[in-house]
């Protein structure tokens, strides 16, 4: 596994396509990031931002799906300054050649960016479609990377065969100790096909929060930095080495600075991961 670290000292990974690393932790903004006309909540936005890239974060992902996200991110990164220190990722969820590209027009300017680090094909609505233009737009230099995502294990099977030609930069999946069933295939069809991995629902939408309620943390899950649930779970994501990055949601500021702190220190081994894994589906 590859345990290089940022200068911020965050865990990095590397696209395998191209090589470029990037941190094992990012931002998602569903729902959080949906703050447009609401002051406190772009207040809060903007704090998680600043302090997001302090901390040596980078990958940010969004959604045309996601209300006013996009518009709300590349306002706050014009702001603050901190575009060109920031791998934005967004997605096209529509059918329809021009209506992908209409979309996607639309998206960068809502985002505020020349060029997208990331496009990629959201639940994989009319996927050949879009794809096919996503490869005309990465050879063209309007996007880096392409990709495809979904958050259900229901596609997990049509994930793996789009992904299985290894033409695909990154698959966007759900992965985590209450959702673990990309761990049985799909992680492994995506290492061996040089397909980074971006992993959603890190918390499944938070309910695992709620699963663990005030239980306290086994010290013997501390002695691998599990110091906190949100680490317990982000570690055991992380110590998957197909895992590119991990984008949990929040605008939080301290929930924001405990995910990050995953992305440092020791990662759980095998026989730990499985321990952390009976443990939790023992609550
Ligand atoms: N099909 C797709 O492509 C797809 C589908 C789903 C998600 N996604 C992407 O993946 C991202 C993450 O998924 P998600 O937002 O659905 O779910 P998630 O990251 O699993 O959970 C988000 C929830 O966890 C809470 N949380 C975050 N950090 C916490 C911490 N340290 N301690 C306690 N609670 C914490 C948040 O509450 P607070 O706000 O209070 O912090 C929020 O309610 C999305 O934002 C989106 O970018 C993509």
């Amino acid at each position: 596994m590859r345990t290089e670290s940022s200068a911020a000292g965050l865990l990095e990974r590397r696209i395998p396509r191209s090589g470029e690393p990037v941190p094992a932790l990012g931002l998602g903004t569903w729902q959080v990031f949906d703050v447009a006309g609401n002051a406190r909540g772009t207040a809060e936005a903007k704090g998680a931002l600043k302090l997001f890239v302090e901390l040596g974060g980078r990958v940010i992902d969004s959604s045309p799906m996601y209300g006013s996200s996009e518009s709300v991110t590349g306002q706050l990164a014009t702001e603050l300054g901190v575009q060109s220190q920031l791998f934005v990722a967004t997605k096209v969820w529509t059918s329809g050649k021009q209506a992908g590209i209409r979309q996607m027009d639309e998206s960068m300017r809502r985002l505020r960016v020349q060029r997208l680090d990331l496009m990629q094909v959201h639940n994989l609505v009319d996927v050949q479609t879009q794809l096919a233009t996503l490869r005309d737009w990465k050879t063209a230099g309007r996007i880096r990377y392409l990709g495809v995502t979904h958050y259900h294990a229901g596609a997990h099977a049509d994930l793996e065969r789009i992904i299985a030609p290894g033409d695909i930069d990154t698959v966007q999946v759900n992965y985590s100790l209450a959702e673990p069933e990309a761990g049985r295939r799909l992680l492994r069809v995506a290492a061996d096909t040089g397909t980074a991995v971006i992993v959603n629902r890190p918390f499944a939408e938070g309910a695992m929060f709620e699963r663990v309620r005030d239980r306290p943390v086994p010290d013997w899950a501390k002695e691998v930095g599990c110091t906190t649930w949100a680490r317990y779970f982000l570690k055991w994501i992380l110590a998957q080495p197909a895992v590119t990055c991990v984008i949990p949601g929040t605008r939080n500021a301290r929930h924001l600075a405990d995910n990050l702190g995953a992305a440092s220190g020791p990662l759980p081994d095998e026989t730990m991961r499985r321990r952390m894994s009976e443990h939790f589906n023992s609550l």
